[in-house]
């Protein structure tokens, strides 16, 4: 089964590949002379791929995905995940450099902590793409593929808000309480800022209260991304303030912490309120197509792995990498030109549609 899995994904991120090189419409454009990538380099090359803790399932997928898909492209991949954290991550980083490798794509624990590594990476030549969360503070990351982040966040908020709306419409206010993700993993403030740009307004004109009153990044962080550290900050606020008030909503930035507030609620006895996610993980879809979590997000993993490869390759013939935007993203040091792909919010209206060609998610959505 596994395998066969596996071979599918592979079969994905080549017909992917093939599709970018072709569908587009766009073309490479040649590297101006002295950038760092105007040689090129051999097809072989080693590509190092440092990816965080097992966090999420998406990525668990990218691993597999990786290695199967610079291998079909003819690179040596060295595919990595840090879960001791980030001095692993650092060593594995270094020691990629020393490997050779010619393209660094890196999925941060913490953005802000690789800057010894990062220097090296460019001392020695080597291209850097930051992977789905930014590399922060330093000038030595080149390029950022990733799913709109800031849009995950809006996505989200708009989420919540329709969901407190078809679910419990028989009121017009809503007791809601907010959950941010790991406060060293880069993109969880911009989950948050991306959602509170839609929730904020509705705070301030009274549609929405927060009893416990914790409504500022700082306050409302999950530590490591960790289910536990979620489930615990919601027993203590649903204790210290919903005895006997009813919450309507929770904004959850991903399916895991989804799944635990929603554990916390269910032991507390409470009624289901209106949950938000991230991640199409498996138990998240059931839990939709079954009427309860709300909402979640489809980032494809499957294509952002085959973007990042298709960067690579460009790389390797010496040309500069397509980007789409190069405004949104600054890592507190400069704005890194970026690859951003659409993020697309489901719930159980159209997570049939939205999964359709998914070999794992589609037949879940069948009654
Ligand atoms: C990813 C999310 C994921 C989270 C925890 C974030 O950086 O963008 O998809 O849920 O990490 O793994």
């Amino acid at each position: 089964m596994r395998k066969i899995a596996k071979a599918v994904a592979a079969l994905a991120v080549v017909s992917a590949l093939a599709l970018s090189g072709c569908g587009s419409g766009r073309t490479e454009t040649p590297a101006a002379s002295g950038s760092a990538s105007a040689a090129g380099f051999a097809k072989d090359a080693v590509v190092g791929v440092a990816l965080p803790q097992k966090t999420s399932e998406n990525w668990v997928l990218a691993e597999g995905l990786f290695n199967d898909g610079l291998k079909a492209a003819g690179f040596t991949p060295s595919v990595q995940f840090a879960n001791g954290g980030v001095t692993e991550q650092q060593n594995q980083i270094s020691a990629m450099i020393e490997k050779g490798a010619k393209v660094l794509i890196v999925g941060a624990i913490d953005g802000g902590q690789l800057g010894t590594q990062l220097d090296a990476a460019k001392k020695a030549g080597i291209t850097v793409i930051a992977y789905d969360r930014l590399l922060t503070n330093t000038q030595n990351v080149d390029y950022y593929v990733a799913f709109d982040n800031f849009k995950v966040g809006v996505l989200q908020g708009q989420a919540l808000l329709q969901g407190l709306q078809a679910r419990k419409g028989t009121k017009q206010k809503w007791n809601v309480e907010l959950i941010a993700g790991s406060p060293d993993d880069s993109n969880a403030k911009v989950f948050f800022d991306g959602a509170m740009s839609v929730l904020k307004p509705k705070i301030d004109d009274g549609t929405l209260t927060v009893l416990s009153k914790q409504t500022s990044f700082e306050q409302v962080v999950t530590q490591g991304w960790k289910a536990e550290n979620a489930q615990k900050r919601m027993d203590t606020v649903l204790s210290g303030f919903y005895q006997s008030a009813e919450l309507d909503g929770i904004l959850s930035p991903n399916d895991t912490l989804a799944r635990a507030a929603m554990a916390s609620v269910a032991a507390a006895s409470k009624p289901l309120p209106v949950v938000t996610g991230q991640d199409s993980e498996v138990e998240s879809v059931k839990s939709i197509i079954a009427g309860k979590q709300y909402s979640t997000i489809f980032k494809d993993t499957n294509k952002l792995v085959a973007q990042s490869i298709v960067m690579a390759q460009a790389l390797q013939q010496g040309k500069t990498p397509e980007v789409n935007d190069t405004k949104s993203y600054n890592n507190g040091v400069k704005v890194v030109p970026s690859y951003l792909l659409p993020p697309v919010i489901v719930t159980k209206d159209n997570a049939a549609t939205v999964y359709a060609n998914d070999k794992t998610l589609g037949p879940l959505t069948k009654a």
